[in-house]
């Protein structure tokens, strides 16, 4: 149980930590001011230590040496915000240009500033940049991707094979098969259709078991993505991998995923070959508001 104390002498008694901490309840406000009368149910989100406007509040995760005053000059507008998300594109034409460690390291770190359910901040990152294994990695996924789409249209496995994955995931693979035939053709022509000769593949993963991993990585990875445009670099997540490594262990074991995680987000990261100079239209999403 975290340690959270309050000067006294500092609360102005806002009543902004009760407000901020509603579902856990860990503050009462009284005559003295705030009181954390329930300690035990803090699952250290840290909101009360971020809102308190008189840094009053004193918690053993979070001491405000740690928490630096947000610079709202540092902000983007929302013009700027708006123009950064109307500009990233998915790179698929990366320069022949390795990326420096550190830089990726300041990407992975960068998406741990993204939400993540009940603060579990559990999304790691394996990166690989070692080329061959990149390659292998693609040449894996395509053979991989020609064999489970062959096993969907075989006339004489399909009803067994459907079965072991159901009608609908067999179905899709069998729509799959002239794609996976094309990526196999390319392959072999020399090109690389699976990480486009990306220096960089990154795999976010999250604790297996986790409710909403998938929705913690995307997070965390989407931040990544839109940092590496600031940083000059372009990003694809590919979900050819992601889609095949869900189904075959080998691809999991090739990308050193342990056991006790599961793999969520595969990013290729560099350079990009080209810059992008034109935004495209997009369906305005339909809104509809109180529906019955
Ligand atoms: C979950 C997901 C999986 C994706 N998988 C692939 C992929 O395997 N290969 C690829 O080239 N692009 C992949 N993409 C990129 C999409 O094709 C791309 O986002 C879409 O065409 C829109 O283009 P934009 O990202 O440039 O706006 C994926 C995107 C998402 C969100």
């Amino acid at each position: 149980m975290a340690e959270i104390t309050i000067d006294k002498t500092a609360c102005i008694r806002c009543g902004a930590c009760v407000d901020v901490c509603m579902i856990a309840g860990v503050f009462e406000l009284g005559e003295e001011g705030s009181q954390p009368v329930h300690p035990e149910r803090c699952w250290d989100c840290g909101h009360c230590v971020a809102v308190c406007p008189a840094d009053a509040i004193d918690h053993e995760n979070f001491p405000l040496e740690e928490c630096p005053i947000i610079d709202p000059e540092l902000l983007p507008s929302i013009e700027s915000l708006e123009a950064a998300l109307r500009a990233r594109r998915s790179c698929r034409a990366f320069k022949d240009e390795p990326v420096p460690r550190e830089l990726v390291r300041r990407l992975v770190s960068i998406g741990r500033w993204a939400p993540t359910t009940h603060n579990s901040q559990s999304v790691d990152w394996i990166a690989i940049d070692d080329r061959l294994r990149i390659a292998e990695l693609a040449k894996a996924t395509i053979d991989r991707f020609l064999h489970y789409t062959g096993l969907a249209q075989n006339p004489v496995l399909k009803p067994l094979f459907t079965l072991a994955i159901g009608a609908r995931n067999a179905r899709m693979l069998r729509r799959y098969r002239k794609v996976a035939v094309s990526l196999s053709k390319r392959w072999g022509e020399g090109e690389d259709p699976i990480f486009y000769r990306a220096p960089v593949i990154l795999v976010a993963h999250t604790p297996v078991g986790s409710p909403f991993g998938c929705d913690d990585a995307g997070y965390a990875a989407y931040n990544l993505i839109l940092a590496a445009e600031r940083l000059g670099l372009g990003t694809c997540q590919i979900g050819f991998v992601q889609g095949i490594a869900a189904r075959d262990r080998k691809i999991r074991e090739r990308l050193a995923i342990p056991t006790s995680r599961a793999l969520q987000v595969v990013l290729a990261l560099g350079y990009p070959k080209h810059e992008f100079r034109r935004v495209l239209p997009r369906r305005d999403p339909n809104l509809v508001w109180n529906p019955r």
